[in-house]
């Protein structure tokens, strides 16, 4: 077990970049568990890494490794970490430290918590960032309550489509703005009305409590649909044109009442064991779109970036 299977990339580029390669086995240090992963997902992120289009933001030399969400079970645990056992199924999201993408990953005990054992691993790491990361911004960050109008911006997508059953949840009126393709399933999972985003502009849309934007570009034109005392939650930004999309967050935290929150996720245990509640009790459904084998992951990546996703891709590992 002394070298294992990643998936890893020497240079930005087209998904045709991405390779299964090898690196040596990690090893779990005090506070950390070693996860044999079981399943990954595909997620915008891993997009931007890949080609390049985090700039600054992407850290490290090449070569570089993929994947920020996992689910796996324990194989070893570290010398201080109590109240988990091997064996044991978890999951969790790795932030902006990407490298999930392997046949085992190590990660501080804290960031993991045990997976919804009414899933398969692929349709649990389907919800796992997506969930994690709509609590955050809906419920915690922009506060929604019940009765408030909702959009949620990318809502086929791996964040969106979960964001719309988040929404639901905690009882808003939801409109999902999305492909044509993923109109079905949206409304499907809760939306009350569904919007194309390739063929409605953002005015037709009427005014809104909060706005979930999962895109990142227009967020201007996105501030003028807030009702007053609405709130814009970005979880990314236009990344082709990233210094004037955060100097836009910024001024609007300055100028006038709609400001712009933006968030970049690093969900813990307690975080994690909540949405793990929410998919045990079906209030939180998996959407998988296709699952890959590890050696189709280039696959996986073209599938997601030639558009309309239903949920999420998902790369299987063992
Ligand atoms: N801040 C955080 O903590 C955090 C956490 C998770 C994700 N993110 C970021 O959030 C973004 C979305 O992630 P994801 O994993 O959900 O990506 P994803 O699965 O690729 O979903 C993006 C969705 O947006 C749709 N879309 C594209 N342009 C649109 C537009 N103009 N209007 C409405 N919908 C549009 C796409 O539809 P088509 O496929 O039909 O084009 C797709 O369904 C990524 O940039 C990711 O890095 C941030």
């Amino acid at each position: 077990m002394d070298e294992m299977r990643a998936v890893l990339f020497d240079r930005y580029g087209d998904p045709d970049v991405l390779r299964v390669g090898s690196l040596p086995t990690p090893t779990p240090g005090p506070d950390e568990v070693l996860v044999r992963v079981q399943a990954v997902g595909v997620n915008g992120a891993d997009l931007l890494n890949r080609s390049g289009r985090l700039g600054l933001a992407a850290r490290g030399p090449f070569p570089k490794t993929v994947g920020i969400d996992f689910v796996g079970e324990f194989t070893a645990l570290g010398a201080s970490v109590s109240g988990l056992r091997t064996g044991e199924r978890v999951w969790g999201v790795l932030g902006r430290r990407a490298g999930s993408m392997a046949e085992y990953l190590v990660v501080p005990s804290r960031l993991v918590a045990p997976a919804p054992r009414n899933l398969s691993a692929e349709e649990a790491v389907s919800l796992v960032t997506g969930g994690t990361t709509a609590i955050t911004a809906l419920r915690d960050t922009a506060h929604l309550t019940a009765g408030e109008r909702l959009l949620v911006r990318g809502a086929g997508g791996g964040v969106g489509s979960v964001a719309v059953q988040v929404g639901k949840i905690l009882g808003a009126h939801v409109v999902g703005l999305a492909g044509a393709s993923g109109h079905d399933f949206v409304r499907a999972l809760g939306a009350d009305e569904v919007a194309d985003y390739r063929t409605t502009a953002l005015a037709d849309l009427g005014t809104f409590d909060v706005v979930l934007d999962a895109v990142g570009t227009q967020q201007s034109r996105l501030r003028r649909l807030l009702r007053p005392g609405g709130r814009t939650v970005a979880i990314t930004v236009d990344f082709h044109r990233p210094l004037r999309s955060f100097a836009t967050i910024l001024a609007s935290s300055v100028f006038g009442g709609k400001r712009i929150r933006f968030f970049s996720g690093q969900p813990e245990t307690a975080l994690l064991a909540e949405i793990t509640g929410y998919a045990e009790r079906g209030d939180l459904v998996p959407v998988v779109d296709t699952v890959h084998p590890l050696h189709r992951v280039t696959d996986a990546h073209r599938a997601l970036e030639a558009g309309g996703v239903r949920g999420k891709h998902v790369v299987r590992l063992s």
